[in-house]
Parts: C-alpha cells; structure tokens; sequence
C-alpha cells in the first residue's frame, strides 16, 4: 500500500474547492481508502480528507482513538444536527506548523456513507466532533485557518511556509 503524497495549503487547487461527490463504490476506493489510513497515521494525523492528497472527493479518513486502532471513512458525508459551541484548538496537516483556537460545535451528527456505500450515522462531542466538522470543511475547500481573522491568517501561512523550507 503506497503511501499517498501530502499538498499544502495554497499549493493544490483540491484543497480550495468543493470536493465532488463518490458514486462508484468499486475496488479503487476500497484501496484509496486504504491508503488513506496508513497515509493519517504515518503523519500522526486523527483525520485525513481527500483534498489533503490532492484528490477532490468527498471522503475523509478518521481516527481519535487513543490506542489508533479505530479508523473509520466518511463518503459524501453531511452534519444532520449540531449543537453547542466552544473554543477548540485545531492543527491541520495542509498547513503545518500551525495551530490556533476556531469555534466548534460541541456535538454532531453526520450522516455519510462507507466504502462500500451504506449509509450509516455517526454522532460525537469533544474531539470526534471536532474533527468531524474539520474533515467535512475540508470537502467544502474551507481550511480551519479561515475561520481566524486576515492578519492571523497571514501570519500562520507564513510560518508555515518557514517550515516547510526547514523540512526540504
Ligand atoms: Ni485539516
């Protein structure tokens, strides 16, 4: 399984757009998805999207287990309820380096598909909410980042920016 190349913030249009839709519900994906797990835990990730790997779909890969033995897919997935809202601070493997607090939901319930397209629901608080909601953004091309004002923004691109130089 190979490991699936990272895009960053501004330097893939993926990450910038609505993801498309997943109606084949075949072998490919079966394997995308695949490659998806072992790509988030290779990079330490509690979520993966598909735009994150340059492929505007809508899927994402979750795992907030303590243990990282619980993954699970989210296909053409959509928040059917939330409530609460909190400070939450959020890092984002498209824009390494940086982390900042963005209001969250305290509790979701998204309904999407899984690879072999069954539909099936998922709620959660805390972290699972959290990242759920981060994920579903990234499908929409909204980056955590945009939830922050232009100067904080600025500055965090910048710095992001920095440290890819330092990890060529
Ligand atoms: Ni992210």
């Amino acid at each position: 399984m190979p490991l699936l190349k990272l895009v960053y913030y501004s330097h893939h249009p993926a990450l910038h757009k609505i993801a498309e839709p997943v109606d084949q519900f075949d072998d490919k994906l079966a394997h995308l998805v695949q490659d998806m797990y072992e790509t988030m835990y290779h990079e330490n990730g509690v979520g993966l999207a598909a735009p994150q790997v340059g492929i505007a779909k809508k899927i994402a890969t979750i795992d907030v287990s303590e243990e990282r033995n619980q993954p699970f897919v989210i296909i053409n997935p959509q928040i059917i309820e939330s409530s609460g809202s909190e400070l939450m601070t959020a890092g984002c493997l498209s824009i390494p380096g940086s982390f900042d607090k963005v209001p969250r939901a305290t509790y979701v319930k998204v309904r999407a598909q899984n690879e072999k397209g069954d539909f099936f629901e998922i709620e959660g608080t805390g972290l699972l909410a959290h990242c759920l909601q981060h994920e579903i953004d990234h499908l929409y091309g909204k980056l955590y980042i945009d939830y922050l004002s232009p100067l904080k923004k600025r500055m965090w691109l910048k710095k992001m920016e920095k440290h890819l130089k330092r990890e060529q």
